[in-house]
């Protein structure tokens, strides 16, 4: 049996601006998801996901697919979720040159799911490195990585960047332009606080919005240029180790997200309540319309002013991860 684990993210600084080839700065948080592998002597999986953010639901089918699970989940998010376990377990066979091999797999997470944190890759990278393992194979965190991206871009027909897959498998803050990922060295402890209004965007359509405002309007075209500004002046707060000024900036970051049309309702509420409750920086994460916003405040209060805000669901520190993914 092996067990590996793998953080989710926020985005410091970047998200949007990214898919036009600006940089990002996504961080992994100590906020796992842990897959359980056990080879079975057959050719088939079965899938165990609980203490999801939904009710935990068990999907048990051939790895042939076909069959009709019996669940009580949403179906698009069960298909979703089989897609990556189904992705993560054809590239550890491919790995391993095993075709026929079968598992028993349970996926637990600690991750709100589709809330701009990351889970969907957190699963697929601690899937791909306890599975491999399992067949006896050890790949570098950079080759989960890449193997996990193949599973995301897969799954979400295309769309997906490396931004989530990178982050979650290296841990730490990390650069993304492109297809060009690295890690970033040296930065500062950065104590995330995390707010949650229960919801998700669609990520597809944010990004769609962002694209359509971008070929109407100039200015638009330049606040995505702005973002990428403020990404780099970011890149200079952390190597400064000036967590004030990042804080700066991620609320300026925000400001431009907001001005692409975004944010919520909700998410500018937990944005202002964390502000006024003195975290250096608050911004949405991810696609935006609904999910996450991050803060940055090493005391309690920041967590304590959002779970009084309406339309905040939870709320929780969740600071910067540096281990990627790894063994438990
Ligand atoms: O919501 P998430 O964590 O999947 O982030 C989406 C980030 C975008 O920049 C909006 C899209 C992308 O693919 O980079």
């Amino acid at each position: 049996m092996t067990v590996s684990s793998a953080p989710g993210k926020v985005y410091l600084f970047g998200e949007h601006a990214v898919v036009y080839g600006e940089p990002a700065v996504p961080c992994a948080i100590e906020r796992r998801a842990r897959v359980t592998v056990e080879a079975r002597d057959d050719d088939r999986l079965r899938v165990e996901a609980k203490d999801l953010t939904l009710d935990g639901f068990t999907v048990e089918y051939s790895g042939e697919g076909g069959d009709t699970p019996d669940v009580n989940v949403p179906t698009s998010l069960v298909e979703a979720a089989m897609g990556y376990v189904d992705g993560a377990v054809e590239q550890a066979r491919d790995v391993a040159d095993e075709p026929e091999a079968g598992f028993d797999m349970t996926v637990e997470s600690d991750i709100p799911l589709g809330a701009g944190l990351g889970s969907s890759a957190a699963v697929v990278v601690a899937a791909i490195d306890a599975a491999t393992r399992e067949l006896g194979v050890e790949l570098t965190q950079e080759a989960v990585a890449d193997r996990a991206y193949r599973v995301e871009h897969e799954v979400q027909d295309g769309e997906a960047s490396r931004a989530d897959t990178f982050c979650s498998a290296m841990g730490g803050a990390v650069r993304v332009e492109g297809d060009d990922c690295r890690r970033i060295d040296d930065v500062p402890n950065l104590p995330f606080v995390v707010g949650y209004d229960g919801g998700a965007g669609d990520t597809g359509e944010l990004v769609a919005g962002v694209r359509a405002l971008r070929e109407e309007f100039d200015f638009a075209a330049d606040t995505i240029g702005a973002i990428g500004d403020v990404v780099r002046e970011g890149e200079e707060a952390l190597a400064d180790d000036d967590v004030s000024a990042v804080g700066k900036l991620m609320n300026f970051d925000h400001g431009l997200l907001s001005a692409l049309g975004v944010s919520s309702r909700s998410l500018d509420a937990m944005v202002w309540a964390a502000r006024e409750a003195g975290a250096r920086g608050a911004k949405l994460t991810g696609a935006g319309g609904g999910g996450c916003i991050v803060a940055l405040d090493e005391t309690e209060a920041t967590r304590t002013a959002l779970n009084y805000t309406p339309g905040c669901e939870a709320a929780f520190r969740a600071e910067l991860d540096r281990e990627g993914v790894r063994v438990e």
